[in-house]
């Protein structure tokens, strides 16, 4: 029987635990707890990192039973602990790197620290036996960077952005409208009914070679455009915010669908033999982002992979996979192992300078 590893995050605001077997693909995940914490941040309009920290520690020997009993198998059962130790808010990261060394000493258990961007990253081998190198577009409320993937431990970075994240971007321009939380779903949602050309909002950096991104000039024109509104009508009509959540969308999926072509040609310039093109993070959700990266990814001869949402969002199976990955490449972490706020994926170059609502990005 293949290894069986149990995968532990709390980097940000979801505590995760799962357990991940080694065997065909769909076969693999055998339980992937998440214990959300939307409820405890809910009245502060964003993530507090001390309460974070706490509910991790509070709830975490929870999902990790939770999760040994929905896979039907106890703790002797498994091989290894794999467990985020960054990048992320450091309290959450601590307590679960704690956990994980406390579980991997007292019974005498290898231990693999996992980079929690290479969790996301390596998810389209868990779910669709991607084999490397392919491109991988990280996008989410805390993340968005282009990577080429070619091992566990191998990553390039291409490019990624120098402000907000796009998750970010949905949330704030929600709030900034009078929807709900997530944004991401109310502005879509929104989107449906409006007209996307009816604003003017900025590209950012399309002039510019490469494949870094910006969201946050598009966030302000927005917000100027909703100041516009309120100073010469008095507020936004139903029309106007349908106007506004389409053209901001439209903007955003622009600006993301043209740098993944940049992305796609970079990638493609390295000649993979089979190559393809994955999605990770809560904005793959979105329908008309999803097909515009669909599209580049076939225009480029590309094939193109978009895990299910559950595992392309914040989770534990991801990390446990990762853990198995590093395990088969020889990676073992000891008691040594620390936290950290910040851990870019690609060693060699300078990080990206973004920090989003979600913590620290690499
Ligand atoms: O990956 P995720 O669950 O958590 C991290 O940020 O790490 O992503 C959550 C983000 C939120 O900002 C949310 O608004 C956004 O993903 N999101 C969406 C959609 N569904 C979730 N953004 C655009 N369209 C959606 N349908
Ligand atoms: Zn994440």
């Amino acid at each position: 029987m293949g290894l069986t590893i149990l995968g532990i995050e709390s980097s940000c605001d979801d505590t995760g635990a799962a357990v991940v077997r080694q065997g065909a693909a769909g076969e693999r995940v055998l339980s992937n707890v998440v214990m959300s914490q939307d409820r405890l941040h809910e009245a502060f309009g964003g993530v507090v990192p001390e309460i974070a920290a706490r509910a991790h520690a509070e709830k975490l020997d929870l999902a990790v039973e939770t999760a040994l009993a929905e896979a039907g198998i106890s703790f002797g059962d498994i091989d290894a602990i794999a467990v985020t130790a960054g990048p992320g808010l450091i309290g959450g990261v601590i307590s679960g790197v704690m956990l994980a060394k406390g579980l991997a000493l007292g019974a005498g258990k290898p231990l693999l620290g996992v980079n929690h961007l290479a969790g996301h990253a390596l998810t389209p081998r868990l779910t669709d036996d991607l084999p490397y190198p392919y491109l991988a577009l990280l996008v989410s409320g805390g993340h968005c960077q282009f990577l080429v993937v070619s091992g566990p431990d191998a990553f390039h970075r291409l490019g990624g952005t120098i402000d907000d994240a796009p998750g970010e971007a949905f949330d704030k321009i929600a709030r900034a409208l009078g929807l709900g939380q997530p944004g991401g779903p109310a502005v879509e949602a929104e989107a449906m009914r409006g007209d996307s050309a009816r604003f003017n909002l900025p590209r950012p950096l399309l002039d510019r070679e490469g494949c870094d991104m910006s969201f946050s000039g598009l966030k302000t024109a927005v917000i100027r455009e909703i100041e516009r509104l309120v100073a010469t009508k008095g507020g936004i009509s139903e029309t106007d915010r349908a106007d506004l959540a389409a053209s901001f969308q439209t903007a955003l999926a622009d600006s993301l669908i043209a740098k993944s072509r940049s992305a796609l040609d970079a990638y493609l310039a390295t000649r993979p033999a089979r190559p393809a093109f994955a999605v990770a993070g809560g904005v793959a959700a979105n329908r008309t982002i999803r097909a515009g990266l669909d599209r580049a990814a076939k225009e480029a001869g590309a094939r193109f992979v978009a895990p299910p949402l559950a595992l392309c969002t914040d989770n534990a199976a991801m990390i446990g996979w990762a853990g198995i990955e590093l395990y088969e490449a020889g990676h073992r972490s000891d008691l040594a192992l620390i936290a950290r706020p910040r851990w870019p994926l690609d060693q060699v170059q300078a990080p990206l300078i973004g920090a989003g609502r979600k913590g620290a990005k690499a």
